[in-house]
């Protein structure tokens, strides 16, 4: 991938802004249970780490776009050192006259794909999805072909189909740095040749 806003991120901007679910979404696994059962207090989980990204992202290219009517851009230094919210984000770019629910909706449904991997018996214990048993390459070219197919559901507008994919996608993604020896090899950037 070149620029870190190319394709993907406005992937990204297109599943949870654009076109948001219409009715509630029930979570899967809360943050809660998934720390509970893994007994690990204080780590964070693929939920904390996608929910961060999609902010983080999602911030940075509303920095790039003006506002569609006031033609403002939202600042970087309003959000220095504080944690993200999607309502904050919002506020700063619509003003607080618009809802970031289904926005928090859209991005739980995302979340809650890439939790339920290591939950539901048809994933869970299967290495490639989760880059263990050194298929690295199985796993990357399933990455790839999931990568397509989140493209092609974005295409026809389907995008509830699109964020479940994209969640069990980032879940192999973030299990690619804890699940390989990339990081104990002394690597501090991300892999550039995966998905
Ligand atoms: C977004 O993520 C980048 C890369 O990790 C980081 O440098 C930046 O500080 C983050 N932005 C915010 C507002 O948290
Ligand atoms: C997975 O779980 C479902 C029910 O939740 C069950 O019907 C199915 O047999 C299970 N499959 C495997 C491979 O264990």
């Amino acid at each position: 991938m070149g620029h870190p806003l190319g394709c993907f991120g406005h992937l990204l901007w297109m599943l949870m802004l654009l076109h948001l679910p219409l009715r509630e979404v029930h979570g899967f696994f809360p943050n809660i249970w998934s720390r509970t059962i893994s007994f690990s207090w204080g780590s964070i989980t693929h939920q904390d780490m996608t929910e961060d990204a999609i902010l983080n992202i999602t911030l940075r290219l509303f920095m790039e776009t003006p506002h569609p009517t006031k033609g403002k851009h939202i600042q970087e230094e309003d959000f220095k050192g504080k944690t993200l919210l999607a309502d904050d984000i919002f506020a700063a770019f619509y003003g607080p006259e618009v809802s970031a629910k289904r926005f928090r909706a859209a991005i739980a449904e995302v979340a809650n794909a890439n939790a339920a991997m290591d939950f539901v018996n048809t994933t869970r214990d299967d290495p490639v999805f989760h880059f263990d048993s050194e298929l690295i390459h199985s796993t990357n070219a399933r990455l790839l072909q999931v990568r397509k197919e989140v493209l092609q559901a974005v295409r026809s507008e389907q995008y509830g189909i699109a964020r479940k994919m994209l969640g069990q996608l980032l879940h192999s993604l973030q299990d690619f740095y804890s699940h390989s020896n990339w990081v104990e090899l002394g690597n501090e950037e991300i892999h550039l040749d995966l998905v």
